[in-house]
């Protein structure tokens, strides 16, 4: 092994940091070390004295863990818009999954007229791309603070080759032609395909087309099928179960997208979800993802306000004087239902309360539950997960409420999700390793960002280094850029 030829040669390094409680992402017990970097490499782990090194940080009392993987992001356009990433750097993220819920980045035709999801982020429209390689050379041009992974999005498909009316199944010659874009951005390095059949943009399609569509990952070593299923409210167990399927008759590993039960009625049911899935895990490789709040957010849709106890609008085009407020509240004042409210402020973002507390610590604590944000940025007032998901689950999860160990933890959102999507050499302390690595005070650490003000950095993130280059500094961001598109092919 290259790496420990290196760790016992090594007489100097670009970085040296001290006396660490390193968590190294593999779940297993927090140990002191002090980590060396160079380049963008981990180069040493364990007692470093008499190593040279052209600076060193000193990290006594704090815990060094692998940068945060988010597994669950929409910031495909955002990564070009706000470069800086800021909401995901101060929360210890060095690596984002984007493309999820079917919607992506790239390969994508932006056009006029198309349904929801595609309105779920005013910046769509400025940052898409025909091909992963466009995508690719824009992102490693505008160099974000951090990495992505991308998915290609099943809906960006469908409006590619149907154009926007999307309420129909695909034939088979558009399956076909899908079907070949989808083999050419995971050619191009995209590293699985995206489902948001929940959505109007796929409601229509049925199993088959999906699991056509999955097939084509089979060709491509390090891919998954990811899906925000049909259902996640009263069908949620019909829907988990056509996910599965379609995994199965695929035959690809499956990621279910930010696994919860919706309203009231369903509270209690991931007891079941979680059942099926692991009856599933026996045979098949299923994994999921999981944002710590009760609350969800989503684009503003007739059929999610059902489900939703309280439903606060985010941002609404033609009613921009309704952001935050409450949907009940806008309602009463013009004298309408709740649905023509719905109606009349769309194209709109909203925050939905519809989860049960017990569900999510369920899912949270499932063994092959990771950390996904699902944040979404570009709007105000957005849902709190997009500054406060990591150390939320750090603080207020595995700290104060102990639900699992600090360790298991910060596996969920490093360890796990890169052995999930492929990311070899991110996710864990060792040599050899990219030099994604955060710094933080386990003690302090804690989001403060909440429904009324939730555009607040977390508290005890100290540093953050992407591909060896310090992002963040004694908590303050720098001016680091070195977020890379992390391609499936060069691991
Ligand atoms: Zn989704
Ligand atoms: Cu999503």
């Amino acid at each position: 092994m290259p790496g420990n030829i290196r760790k016992t040669t090594l007489e100097e390094c670009d970085l040296l940091i001290r006396n660490a409680s390193v968590i190294d992402g593999t779940g297993g017990p927090i140990r002191n070390a002090d980590v060396a970097v160079s380049g963008d490499e981990i180069v040493g782990v364990g007692p470093l004295d008499g190593i040279r090194a052209q600076a060193e940080i000193d990290s006594t009392g704090l815990c060094l863990a692998p940068g945060f993987i988010d597994a669950h992001t929409h910031d495909d356009w955002a990564l070009l818009g706000t470069p800086d990433m800021s909401f995901k750097v101060t929360q210890g993220v060095t690596t984002v999954v984007a493309g999820n819920c079917g919607i992506s980045a790239a390969p994508f035709r932006v056009q006029e007229g198309l349904p929801d999801p595609f309105n779920v982020t005013p910046e769509i429209q400025k940052f898409s791309f025909e091909s992963v390689t466009e995508y690719r050379y824009a992102i490693n041009d505008e160099a974000p603070a951090i990495n992505v992974r991308l998915l290609a999005g099943h809906s960006a498909l469908r409006a590619t080759v149907m154009g926007p009316d999307l309420a129909r199944a695909a034939m088979s010659v558009e399956i076909n032609r899908m079907a070949e874009l989808l083999d050419k951005a995971l050619t191009e390095g995209a590293a699985g395909l995206s489902s948001g059949l929940d959505y109007p943009a796929a409601m229509a399609a049925p199993m088959e087309e999906v699991v056509m569509l999955a097939r084509v990952l089979r060709h491509h070593p390090n891919t998954v099928y990811t899906t925000h299923i049909r259902d996640e409210g009263d069908g949620v167990i019909e829907a988990i179960k056509e996910a599965l399927t379609t995994g199965q008759r695929a035959d690809v590993p499956l990621i279910l997208s930010h696994h919860k039960c919706a309203g009231s009625r369903n509270f209690g049911k991931s007891k079941t979800t979680l059942a099926m899935i692991d009856a599933a895990r026996a045979k098949a490789e299923v994994a999921l993802d999981v944002y710590p709040y009760t609350a969800s957010s989503s684009a503003l849709i007739e059929r999610f306000i059902g489900a939703a106890i309280d439903v606060i609008v985010i941002w609404s085009a033609p009613h921009p004087e309704c952001g935050g407020r409450m949907l009940d509240d806008i309602a009463a004042e013009w004298g309408v239902s709740r649905e023509e409210a719905c109606t009349k402020l769309k194209p709109a973002g909203a925050i939905y309360f519809d989860m049960d507390e017990e569900d999510v610590q369920r899912i949270l604590q499932h063994p092959a539950a990771m950390i996904g944000s699902d944040g979404l940025p570009g709007t105000e007032k957005p849902h709190p997960r997009l500054w406060g998901t990591f150390p939320r689950v750090l603080g207020h999860y595995a700290r104060d409420l102990k639900l699992f160990s600090l360790a298991k933890a910060v596996h969920k959102m490093t360890g796990l999700t890169a052995t999930k999507f492929s990311l070899t050499d991110r996710g864990e302390i060792t040599v050899g390793k990219k030099a994604d690595l955060v710094l933080f005070n386990a003690e302090a650490i804690s989001d403060l960002a909440d429904f009324n003000d939730p555009e607040q950095p977390a508290k005890g993130i100290h540093y953050v280094l992407v591909n060896g280059q310090i992002t963040l500094s004694r908590g303050r961001q720098t001016q680091a850029r070195a977020g890379r598109f992390l391609n499936s092919h060069s691991q």
